[in-house]
């Protein structure tokens, strides 16, 4: 899969843009605040319907202008797609495939697959769950069909059980009605637990592997996903039996603080190095090397899923890492379609990464060079 041009009108700091972008790598580089991360941005949205930086699409139309569009031409297998998506100040927003009119984020999701990394990431290594389970969902959600409805209708379900333990504080009778969210919250919050699962399985063994090669054998990098269930067997009927026991056990814990403690809501990925936890134990620069382990584990398993590449979004990452990690990364990225971004190509140069296209950004205007 391949991104084969990018047009951009009134989106960001973009009026009218319209490039080409190279099989290989495509290096955008320039001053700070001209528009490099913004490319990235809008081939993210292609992506996953939504911007890696906001969740206002507002900001996302030009200053002076009312409406933006983002158009994305690429090369899937065989075949010639089109992302178009359409954002304007006063409706929602209007995403096509090929021409057609989508009703959902989701049938977007999965055509056009991304893997994002910017230093920014380091969040998922050092902060809270919520940012290990964002970049669960982001990845399952492009490769695995049913896991984005399943993860929207969890949280649906979530959110009115929540409400109908609020409600019980001071009308228990309405608990009558707590069996039906039960069930329904394990039915969809199991498969989440399922997916996650497998995907924690898969990823270890590779970003262990490719964590082991960086640190010159001297690290073991292991990855466990953390359930809020305890259960036995790995099936599907267990797991849900033992969802719903779980349930039913804290429910006067819920209600008390209104809000629901078992579930994929709760749920987190755990990082180890050398059996130390890395959010605690490890060194600014070993959280570093686990995160881009990580992130090329990321790549690999989605091409492992579908059978095919994604695309490779590189933000200021080479500047933050020391000249074996990027050494490691641009032998990796070779047959990948990467876009790069960064302030100065003279390291990048000396990096000997040939074949790539340059473009060099100045105010929202790009020159190829
Ligand atoms: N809605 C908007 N309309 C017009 N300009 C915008 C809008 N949103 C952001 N900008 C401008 O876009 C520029 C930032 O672009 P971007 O984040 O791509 O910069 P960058 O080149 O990646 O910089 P850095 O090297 O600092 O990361 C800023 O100058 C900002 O003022
Ligand atoms: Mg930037």
């Amino acid at each position: 899969m391949y991104i084969k041009r990018v047009n951009l009108n009134n989106y960001r700091n973009y009026k009218a843009l319209d490039i080409e972008l190279g099989e290989g790598i495509n290096i955008f580089y320039g001053q700070n605040a001209q528009g490099k991360t913004n490319i990235i941005e809008s081939v993210y949205m292609a992506s996953t319907g939504k911007s890696h930086r906001t969740q206002k699409d507002s900001e996302l139309i030009n200053w002076n202008s009312e409406d933006a569009r983002i158009k994305i031409d690429f090369q899937k297998e065989n075949d010639e797609k089109s992302i178009d998506i359409y954002m304007s100040r006063n409706i929602k927003k209007r995403i096509k495939l090929n021409g057609v009119r989508l009703s959902k984020i989701g049938e977007l999701i999965g055509n056009l697959n991304t893997v994002i990394f910017s230093p920014d990431h380091m969040k998922i290594i050092k902060e809270g769950p919520v940012e290990r389970r964002r970049f669960m969902d982001i990845i399952l959600s492009q490769v695995k069909p049913g896991y984005y409805y399943n993860l929207v209708q969890y949280l649906k379900v979530l959110e009115q059980r929540n409400n109908l333990l609020f409600e019980a504080r001071n009308n228990s009778n309405i608990l009558g009605t707590m069996d039906i969210w039960n069930e329904q919250l394990a039915d969809f919050g199991t498969k989440i637990i399922m997916t996650r699962n497998y995907f924690v399985n898969k990823i270890c063994n590779i970003a262990a592997d490719t964590h082991e090669k960086i640190s010159n054998g001297k690290e073991i990098l292991k990855l466990k996903y953390n359930s809020s269930i305890e259960y036995q067997a790995n099936s599907e009927r267990d797991i849900k039996k033992s969802f719903i026991n779980a349930l039913e056990k804290s429910i006067s814990i819920d209600i008390k603080r209104g809000a629901t403690h078992k579930g994929p809501h709760r749920e987190d990925i755990l990082f180890f190095i050398n059996d130390k936890e890395v959010k605690t134990y490890s060194s600014q620069g070993q959280q570093r090397t686990a995160l881009l382990s990580l992130k090329i584990s990321e790549l690999k398993y989605m091409e492992e899923e579908t059978e095919e590449l994604p695309i490779l979004l590189l933000d200021d990452v080479f500047s933050e890492l020391d000249n074996e990690r990027q050494k490691y990364l641009v032998n990796f990225i070779k047959n990948i379609q990467t876009v790069i971004t960064c302030t100065d190509v003279e390291y990048l140069e000396k990096l000997n990464i040939n074949d790539s296209r340059v473009f060099k950004v100045i105010g929202g205007t790009i020159v190829k060079e």
